[in-house]
């Protein structure tokens, strides 16, 4: 009995526990220190191209201003999602990585939290911000299973960019809001200008096209994937149902007829099969095609090709019937550490920095990326001079996530390459879609 206990050893205990609890603490202290401070470090940022020359200068700045002596060198990664993900997910699995720090498409968080290949940054999120600073679906974008594992960079959502000047000419004046709108919209302009395009979008066989395949699934009621809540055994308590399949319906078989059709009747040229975004935006720059699909930031590439801004404008995707909601996928980039790191502080300065206001500002001014910080977008200067903006904004408030699974990088290919076969015509919608559920089923193995 602990009453009993001689006086002696009962001081010598605590003694000894004195002394752990001391040198525990010493240590921590001085591990934390160590830890904790920033620098000097010489960091690998990893991340794709940049169109809008905006992130060369803030990492330049960066390097330059930063009290901590780090250096940051930005490598540059394959400019497609997938393609980028799969160098990533090989080097951080192998542990041979000379990445830090890198920008994470919003798709991946799943996956590289379930491998372990990334920081976890739930305490350090925690500290630093106040979640309701930013706009929400970016921050759930960079969490998974409840742990912080990215810091949104800049979020993302698919709109309609049109010509704002060869509309009004046709008479036109408001961009369409159906599908069926966009149709003759396009055939009208086309007929009365040189312009060889009406719509062109994203159909090649790689994540953007799954992006576009998605958003026309669900303008015509269709979905892909559902986790059902149930309730489960005596206890009554309320789990996650595995992630259930739900593409074969006759809604998705409609929603890939659709598609198909807009190449059919020559609505998008049949190049739009192997168009990713590199090639589609650049066919809106030069001024070939009267809509296009793609993401916020390609406004300013349009401006910074043959466009003036008062040519260009952009609206949500249209719907398939009137009165219909406007869906678009979500996209966007978080800022992660990778795991093992040798200078986690370090890359954590750096998340500061890239995802503060000021630098935010300037990609969203300059290169049209959607900050994720909600005060940005109640900046009237910034509204006025970037005006997709909003219409970005709004898309992301109305935009849908793609699944979400540590089996994502798996799951893609199969609706990538399905839409490209929907749009060049080999499987009618219904056919296509029964065997997406049976592909995707043999993926996540419901
Ligand atoms: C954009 C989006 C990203 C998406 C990619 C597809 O970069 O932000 O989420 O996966 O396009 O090409």
């Amino acid at each position: 009995m602990i009453g009993d206990r001689p006086v002696r050893d009962g001081s010598a205990r605590n003694l000894l526990r004195l002394t752990t609890v001391l040198v525990v603490a010493v240590v921590a202290g001085l591990s934390g220190c160590a830890d904790d401070e920033p620098g000097p470090a010489e960091l690998t940022f990893a991340f794709g191209p940049d169109e809008s020359e905006t992130l060369g200068p803030i990492i330049e700045t960066f390097n330059e201003t930063n009290e901590f002596d780090i250096t940051v060198e930005w490598r540059e990664m394959p400019r497609e999602s997938d393609a980028y993900f799969a160098v990533l997910s090989d080097e951080l699995q192998a542990g041979d990585s000379d990445i830090d720090v890198f920008g994470a498409d919003v798709i991946w968080t799943g996956e590289l939290a379930e491998n372990g290949l990334v920081t976890d940054l739930t305490t350090r999120a925690r500290e630093e911000y106040d979640p309701a600073q930013f706009v929400s679906a970016a921050r759930l974008s960079a969490s998974y299973r409840q742990r912080t594992y990215g810091i949104p960079w800049y979020t993302d959502a698919g709109v309609l960019l049109y010509r704002a000047d060869l509309l009004a000419d046709a008479g036109y004046d408001a961009p369409p809001g159906t599908w069926d709108e966009l149709r003759e919209m396009a055939s009208t302009v086309m007929d009365a200008t040189e312009v060889p395009a009406g719509f062109v979008f994203q159909g090649a066989d790689y994540e953007g096209g799954v992006a576009n395949l998605l958003e026309h699934i669900w303008s015509f009621g269709g979905r892909v994937l559902t986790t059902q809540a149930s309730v489960a055994g005596s206890f009554g308590e309320s789990v996650m149902a595995p992630n259930v399949i739900v593409i074969n319906s006759a809604r998705t078989a409609e929603g890939l007829d659709h598609a198909r059709s807009l190449v059919e009747d020559g609505t998008a040229p049949r190049e739009v099969t192997a168009f990713r975004e590199v090639e589609s935006d650049e066919v809106f720059a030069a001024g070939d095609a009267v809509f296009l699909r793609s993401w916020p930031l390609a406004v300013a590439i349009a401006t910074a090709g043959d466009l003036e801004p008062d040519q260009v404008g952009a609206a949500a995707l249209p719907v398939a019937r009137e009165g219909d909601p406007a869906f678009s996928t979500l996209g966007g980039w978080n800022l992660m550490i990778a795991d093992g790191t040798e200078d986690e502080a370090a890359a954590w300065e750096f998340i500061r920095y890239m995802a503060a206001e000021e630098q935010q500002r300037i990609r969203a001014r300059d290169g049209a990326f959607l900050p994720t910080l909600e005060a940005l977008y109640a900046d009237e200067s910034l509204a006025a001079e970037q005006p997709v903006l909003a219409v970005g904004r709004e898309a992301v408030e109305n935009a849908r996530i793609r699944p979400v699974s540590p089996r994502y990088s798996e799951i893609s290919p199969v609706l990538a390459a399905g839409f490209q076969a929907a749009l060049l015509g080999e499987e009618d919608g219904a056919t296509l879609a029964a065997r997406l559920q049976r592909e995707l089923e043999a993926v996540v193995g419901s």
